[in-house]
């Protein structure tokens, strides 16, 4: 069980002081049944069950027995915060508490509490007030554990600075994971991905001095659906020689976000043993700057065929997934999905919280969306413009790695992988911003694997576990 969570079965739980959600429309009468006391004791202190407010309430011995929260009931034009009960971990002092009369989901709300909990601990102590929830009835308290475990395992990984987290760090997560899930893993590294045909890869990766590589773990029944999830692994994200700014540079750490939530999202779906043969493939490099760098003008072939001629050295990640998407291709797999932090573009669009998705197959842009919202991982789709496509267009090779102007920067990087991707079902590409800028309920502040519970929550509908 996660640290935060204990099972209702526990001894302790007994014990767990109750917290008691009330909406403003509900405080009227729950206030009827507090006894006159309570309420005078928590009116005095400015309770008015406004969301978000807190207050304890002690016996007269000043124990505290239970607590009021100001629960977010939504209006009839914006939703309640599923994670409202995030808030708790940092407003109750150290304790053991007892959720009560959660107005929502309670599995998100436990989830919450979980995810908001965490801390990024590698290079400073801070120890974690101890407070500590029991599971709700009904909530399968290990499956919650789960799903947060590898949301921490995929924020832990964005986190870690590229110091310590350059490409053959990344391979080295990527292979304890694999054999934690005895999977099979297979690596090819340096000029080798010159002699398996990896091209784009090896271009973006070979100007630094840790070498550039391709991560591809498989598990599961061959027998079963196939299903690939690809991550852009760029483990720092200098701009290459059309360098990027300091401002610009400054959280280039998060550059194998998609990486991670590749990662985190095959860690559920590996623990919860769902019946698909899950494969993962990460190129995992560095696009740094040295003599050997690729440079813009510069033409490359694709491991696919067509010819890429480098308008920009930033936009290195569609060169690496490009690669890496054609090779997953060549199985015809059932679905493929990948995730990237691949343009600034998604973020002027949508903003650091609501990732673009893109599909060409309206179900399966349905059921993400339809799920997104339900597990509160949720995503916006935009189009796959073909009009657009010509943005790309080179004047001597197969396509320009980026468009002339400044329009649609997401979507025309979407449309080149899409070039990519032919023989798979179906297709489906995150443009993630694998950050959360600013500490919101069960979301705090820095690396976040977007859309990893999504995926796993789509994979899970449609695989379901056989019991
Ligand atoms: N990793 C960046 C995209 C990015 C930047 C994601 C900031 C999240 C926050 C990517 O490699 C990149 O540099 N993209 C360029 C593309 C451009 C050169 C067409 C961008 O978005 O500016
Ligand atoms: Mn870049
Ligand atoms: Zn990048």
């Amino acid at each position: 069980m996660h640290p935060v969570l204990v099972a209702s079965s526990d001894p302790a739980a007994s014990a767990a002081v109750p917290v008691l959600f009330v909406t403003s429309a509900a405080w009227r009468e729950v206030a009827g049944a507090l006894g006159e006391a309570a309420v005078a004791f928590a009116e005095a202190q400015g309770f008015d069950a406004t969301s978000g407010q807190s207050v304890a309430l002690p016996d007269p011995q000043g124990r505290i027995v239970a607590i009021l929260f100001g629960a977010d009931a939504g209006t009839s034009r914006r939703p309640a915060d599923p994670f409202h009960a995030g808030r708790l971990v940092q407003a109750l002092p150290a304790g053991l508490y007892r959720l009560e009369a959660v107005p929502g989901d309670s599995r998100l709300a436990t989830l919450a509490v979980a995810l908001g909990s965490y801390r990024f601990s590698r290079y400073r102590d801070r120890p974690a007030k101890a407070v500590r929830f029991v599971v709700p009835d009904g909530v399968d308290g290990d499956a919650v554990s789960r799903e947060a475990d590898a949301v921490a395992f995929g924020r832990d990984l964005i986190n870690t600075p590229a110091g310590d987290l350059g490409p053959a760090d990344l391979e080295n997560h990527a292979r304890a994971f694999a054999a934690r899930s005895r999977a099979t893993i297979r690596v090819t590294i340096g000029d080798d991905l010159l002699r398996d045909n990896f091209p784009m890869i090896h271009a973006v990766g070979r100007a630094s001095e840790r070498p550039p590589r391709l991560v591809d773990i498989t598990w599961g029944d061959p027998a079963h659906p196939k299903v690939t999830l690809v991550g852009k692994g760029v483990c720092f994200d200098t701009g290459g020689l059309d360098i990027k700014t300091a401002a610009g540079m400054l959280l280039m750490k998060k550059d194998m976000g998609g990486a991670a939530a590749a990662l985190s999202a095959a860690r559920m779906i590996v623990e919860a043993r769902l019946p698909v043969r899950l494969r993962v493939l990460i190129p995992a490099v560095e696009n740094a700057i040295s003599g050997s760098a690729f440079r813009p003008g510069d033409v490359l072939r694709s491991r696919k065929g067509p010819t890429v001629e480098i308008g920009n050295t930033d936009a290195e990640g569609r060169l690496i997934l490009a690669d890496a998407l054609a090779f997953a291709d060549e199985e015809a797999p059932d679905l493929v999905i990948d995730f990237a932090t691949l343009t600034g573009a998604a973020r002027v669009a949508l903003g650091p919280d609501l990732p673009p998705l893109y599909t060409d197959d309206d179900d399966l842009a349905a059921d993400l969306l339809r799920i997104g919202a339900a597990v509160n991982d949720p995503v916006w789709r935009m189009p796959l413009w073909s009009p657009y496509d010509a943005m790309l267009d080179s004047r001597i090779a197969d396509m320009n790695n980026v468009s002339g102007g400044a329009f649609a920067g997401s979507v025309t990087a979407a449309l080149f992988l899409r070039r990519f991707v032919e023989k798979a079902k179906s297709w489906a590409h995150f443009d993630i911003f694998g950050w959360v800028p600013s500490s919101k309920p069960g979301r705090p502040e820095g690396g976040e694997p977007q859309a990893a519970r999504l995926v796993a929550g789509l994979v899970e509908e449609r695989y379901p576990p056989r019991t």
